[in-house]
């Protein structure tokens, strides 16, 4: 019998010791809350994708009265990126939720669909991104998708 032992190193850091590119993608993110559509939820999450060209798009998520029709914020993002800038990659993806009270105190780990697509877009592009989550009292930063989801199935797994 073998243990294989997965690591992932999460930092986490307080909004001001981000670079003002960061900040300022949290901050789109934030404003992108304000888009969602969750009439059921009443949980808006906001995503934003700063290109590897320096393009910044932003999604939310969007819900339907049919529950499982509904997409993360996360997964729009990704897919509007992904159709505008076919030929881009993403460089960095930030998350922001919130309640009808408030942003949330700790980021909210993105559920397992939507790391799945991200690491089908780290894949494509062979070109692993950043992952930024807000809550108000801290901010993770994760390096890449891989230490999101670990053990990963891709197009890789098939060959
Ligand atoms: N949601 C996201 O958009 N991203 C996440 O990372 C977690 C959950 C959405 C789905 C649904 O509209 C609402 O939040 C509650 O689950």
């Amino acid at each position: 019998m073998k243990d294989l032992k997965i690591t992932a190193v999460i930092k986490i850091y307080q909004f001001e010791e981000l670079s003002k590119a960061d900040q300022e993608l949290i901050t789109a993110a934030k404003e992108a809350t304000k888009r969602s559509y969750v009439p059921y939820s009443r949980f808006s999450v906001g995503a934003a994708a700063r290109l590897v060209n320096g393009t910044v798009v932003t999604g939310t998520n969007q819900e339907n009265a049919a529950y499982p029709s509904g997409i993360c914020a996360e997964r729009t993002t990704l897919f509007y990126a992904n159709s505008q800038y076919p030929d881009q990659p993403v460089d960095v993806l930030a998350v922001a939720a919130r309640t009808e009270a408030d942003f949330i105190a700790s980021p909210i780990p993105p559920c397992g669909a939507c790391r799945q697509v991200m690491l089908e877009t780290e894949v494509r592009y062979n070109h692993p991104f950043r992952i930024l989550l807000y809550g108000k009292e801290e901010i993770y930063e994760i390096s890449s998708v891989g230490d999101l989801l670990p053990l990963s199935f891709d197009a890789s797994s098939m060959e």
